[in-house]
């Protein structure tokens, strides 16, 4: 039997990965694995890790210590891990690059659609018999120019429902995918002319060195007034001070955000008892036109069960000296 540290856990993970099978002893922590709560970890077994876990040089150096010799992200973004020091250490580190990309392009949808038809503000005034329209006015998604950054798997998903809706879709990706884009009648460009005129900015791409702040006051000045910009990628691809002064200045038409820069403490947990101490997270609660959740578009039956596939039949893998699902483990050279 393989023991497993799973960190920052939540029922819903630990629903799906007990029902993976008998050979697993799951240990579930709720709190996060960083360089302090490293050394909680049993020896010899393998760490489960998610999203705002910090697997940074100090903490990967503890698990050595405790004997770890597998680490199993039950995420796709990495940039939480020192992956050079992992490699240093020979600590093995493995990803679930893709659960269900539909589960994220379709929240990024839900959260434009409701935003731009405030679904969100009709729902909470009609509850109290407030039956009126006013404020309520959105636009027609048909035949608007949407542009979409990082045609990925997510990205590519996202774009195929914008054009169902009948949005002219540009997209910007350095590594343009041509035979796709033909296939649903989508137009590459350079960054530029899709921030000017892009009526909705849709981000699909992974947080890296160069992508940090990616969103910041140049391109919110480039962007057409009036614009829309959803990001479920990751918060820090938009510098947030920049944000709020471009909202501020009445420049952006919407902003909706499944990923804030700032997240890690605050999202997936429940503070509803107490004082929010991010003065830039609670400014942008304050906009009528900003909308936020809480991390949640991987969560879907489908995504939750595929990553609890992926992340055991690794473990399973690793012990049987196989190799890796393909695609799933990470290298420095990622
Ligand atoms: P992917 O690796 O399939 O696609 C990413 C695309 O972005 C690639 O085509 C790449 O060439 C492109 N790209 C890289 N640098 C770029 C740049 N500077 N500008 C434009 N495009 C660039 O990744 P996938 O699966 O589509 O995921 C995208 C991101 O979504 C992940 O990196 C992750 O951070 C985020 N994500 C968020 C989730 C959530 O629950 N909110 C869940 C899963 C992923």
């Amino acid at each position: 039997m393989v023991h497993v540290t799973v960190f920052d856990t939540k029922p819903y993970d630990r629903e799906y990965l007990q029902n993976s099978g008998p050979e697993f002893s799951w240990q579930f922590n709720e709190f996060r694995l960083n360089s302090k709560t490293a050394s909680t970890v049993q020896k010899g077994t393998v760490i489960c890790a998610f999203v705002n876990d910090c697997l940074d040089g100090e903490c990967l150096r503890t698990l050595k210590t405790r004997e770890v010799q597998l680490v199993a992200l039950r995420c796709a973004g990495f940039n939480q891990v020192d992956l050079k020091e992992a490699a240093k250490l020979d600590l093995k580190v493995v990803r679930v690059p893709a659960y269900s990309p539909h589960a994220i392009a379709e929240h990024s949808l839900a959260l434009l659609l409701t935003l731009n038809r405030k679904i969100h503000r009709a729902y909470n005034r009609v509850r109290e018999h407030n039956f009126s329209l006013d404020g309520l006015v959105g636009f027609d998604l048909f035949k608007k120019r949407v542009g979409v950054v990082g045609t990925g798997k997510i990205g590519k998903i996202a774009v195929q429902i914008f054009r169902g809706f009948g949005a002219e879709v540009h997209a910007y990706d350095p590594f343009p995918d041509n035979e796709w884009a033909a296939q649903h009648q989508v137009t590459y460009t350079s960054l530029d002319p899709l921030l000017e005129q892009s009526n909705v900015i849709s981000l699909y791409l992974p947080l890296t060195t160069d992508t940090f702040h990616l969103f910041g006051s140049d391109h919110f000045k480039k962007m057409k007034p009036g614009a829309f910009l959803v990001n479920t990628s990751r918060g820090k691809l938009i510098d947030t001070k920049a944000l709020i002064h471009a909202l501020k200045s009445g420049k952006l038409g919407g902003v909706a955000l499944d990923v804030y820069e700032e997240e890690e403490g605050v999202f997936f947990e429940d503070l509803s008892n107490e004082m929010l101490e991010d003065d830039d997270l609670s400014r942008l609660l304050t906009f009528p036109n900003v909308l936020i959740t809480a991390h949640q578009a991987f969560l879907t039956a489908e995504a939750l069960s595929g990553i609890s596939n992926s992340t055991t039949e690794n473990i399973r893998r690793f012990l049987k000296q196989e190799s890796f699902l393909p695609g799933t483990e990470l290298t420095t050279n990622e």
